[in-house]
Formats: C-alpha cells, structure tokens, sequence
C-alpha cells in the first residue's frame, strides 16, 4: 500500500511550524516540484507535505538548459498557478538568479512580491555562508526563507557542471550552519554523500531535504516530472521513477490518432442525438 490512507478533506493544512516539528518528531518531509495548477492539483491531493516551484521550471517546463534564464516575473506566473490548487501542502519558491545577490533590500523586496502576489509561504535561495546576511535580512522582515546547500544550480558554471557531487566536508558544514544561525527555517542539501549528509542533518536543529543526499535527511525532494518518468534520458543515480507517464502519454495519443483516422473515434457513445 503505497497511496496516503488520510483523505485529502480531512488531512491538515501543512504550515511552517507542522513542517519544522516533523524532524522533532521523526516524521519524513515530503516534497516535489510544480509549476502549475494541474500537477500542484495532484501532488497536493496524494498528500505531499510540501511543493516547491522550483527554478527547475527554467528547463522543465522551459526547455532551457540551465535555471539561470528564469525571471522574476514567471516564477510568480507559475506560483499563483500552484498556490490556487494547493489545499494542504506548504509552497515554496524559488529566488530565481540574481534576484537576491545584489543586496539584502533586494531580496527582501523580491521575496515580498512572491510572497504577496502569489500567497505563497516561504521562498528559497542558493547559499550558505555566502548570502547569511541575506538570510538575515529576509528573516528579520519575517519573510519565512530556505537555504540550498551542495550543488547549486545557479551556479553550475562555477561548479564545472550541474550534476557534480559537492564534497568539501568543511565548507558544507559552515554553509549549514549559517544558513541555520541566519534564520532559515529548513535546508535543501543537493548533491552530497550520504554521511556528510548525515553529519549536517544531525548538527542542524532546522529540517534538511535532500535530493541526491542519501538517506538520512529529514525529508527528500525530487523534481516532479523526474519523478514519474516524463523527462526522457535524465536518469542521474539519484533518481528514481514511481511512474512511467512518458511512455503513458505518448501511447495513448497514438491510440488516439490512430482511432481518429480510422474513423473508430468518436462512435454513437461519444456523439449527440
Ligand atoms: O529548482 C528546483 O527544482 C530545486 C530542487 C531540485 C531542490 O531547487
């Protein structure tokens, strides 16, 4: 049985302190990406604690090839979509780049437009040590932020490529325990090793997410079209697919086609008297 037993009515609405307490309680977190109303519609109704609108977005839905051209301006397009069809899960966004580097101001003014525009709880940003003030600054206007440690996106240029595992132990570890001190309220770890991963999640007292970190983060999160096999040729170690929507897809528009050449579809049973 794999399918959440709670019924979406009467399941309660995921908040940021529910969310902080399930590492107290040893409860894994949840989390996939969405980028709209659909797919938010349905990892919310399967009983996701949380859905992030992540930058992804940039070459998920895109087709960029990195998250570095996505604007400001889409990520609060796409998160009015998710958030009109979320019911319980908690949304986060996605700072997209360079729209908190500048300066502590901008990010606070950046976060409050997606925060206000699209009803959304928390934003993310990528860094550690590097943007604690930013961090800060974020969580003294009381703007609810997450921190991205390990690989990070937006900086793969820096990094030598996207799918490079993170391994300088002491770096990791102080980029933490920033983003903790800081005021972030949880951590994605990407690209990590498992006992580093361990390390981080059992010195921090905020809940770590990982994706491509092991086992023993307080929650994980994949990308959701990763996840249920609709990104053809994307299979990193870290992945695994719960679906085979791709293949699902593709096979019933064919059926479909074919049907309506043959003249097979619509019958009487799809047609007005
Ligand atoms: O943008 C994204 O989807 C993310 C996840 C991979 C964590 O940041």
């Amino acid at each position: 049985m794999t399918s959440d037993p709670t019924p979406s009515t009467s399941r309660k609405k995921m908040t940021l302190p529910r969310f902080i307490a399930q590492k107290a309680n040893g409860k894994k977190i949840t989390m996939t990406t969405a980028y709209d109303y659909l797919w938010a519609g349905l990892f919310d109704e399967a009983g996701i604690d949380s859905i992030l609108v992540g930058d992804s977005m940039g070459m998920v839905v895109q087709g960029h090839n990195s998250t570095v051209p996505v604007t400001l301006d889409q990520m609060i397009y796409h998160a009015e979509m998710v958030v009109r069809a979320v019911k319980h899960a908690l949304v986060i966004v996605d700072l997209p780049f360079m729209t908190y580097e500048v300066s502590p101001q901008e990010a606070i003014r950046n976060a409050g437009r997606i925060l206000k525009e699209t009803g959304a709880t928390a934003v993310k940003l990528e860094g550690g040590e590097a943007q604690a003030e930013t961090i800060r600054a974020l969580a003294r206007s009381e703007l609810a932020v997450m921190a991205h440690v390990g690989m990070k996106p937006q900086s793969h240029q820096l990094l030598g490529g996207m799918g490079r595992i993170q391994r300088n132990e002491e770096q990791l570890l102080a980029d933490a325990h920033a983003a903790e001190e800081a005021g972030a309220f949880g951590i994605v770890l990407e690209l990590i090793p498992a006992g580093l991963a361990r390390k981080i999640t059992e010195s921090v007292s905020i809940p770590t997410i990982g994706i491509g970190a092991g086992p023993h983060c307080d929650g994980q999160v994949l990308v959701g079209p990763d996840m249920l096999g609709l990104t053809p040729g994307f299979q990193p170690r870290f992945l695994k697919h719960y679906a085979k929507l791709r293949e699902a897809a593709i096979e019933g528009t064919q059926r479909y086609i074919e049907e309506v050449e043959s003249g097979q579809f619509p019958d009487d049973s799809h047609s007005h008297e």
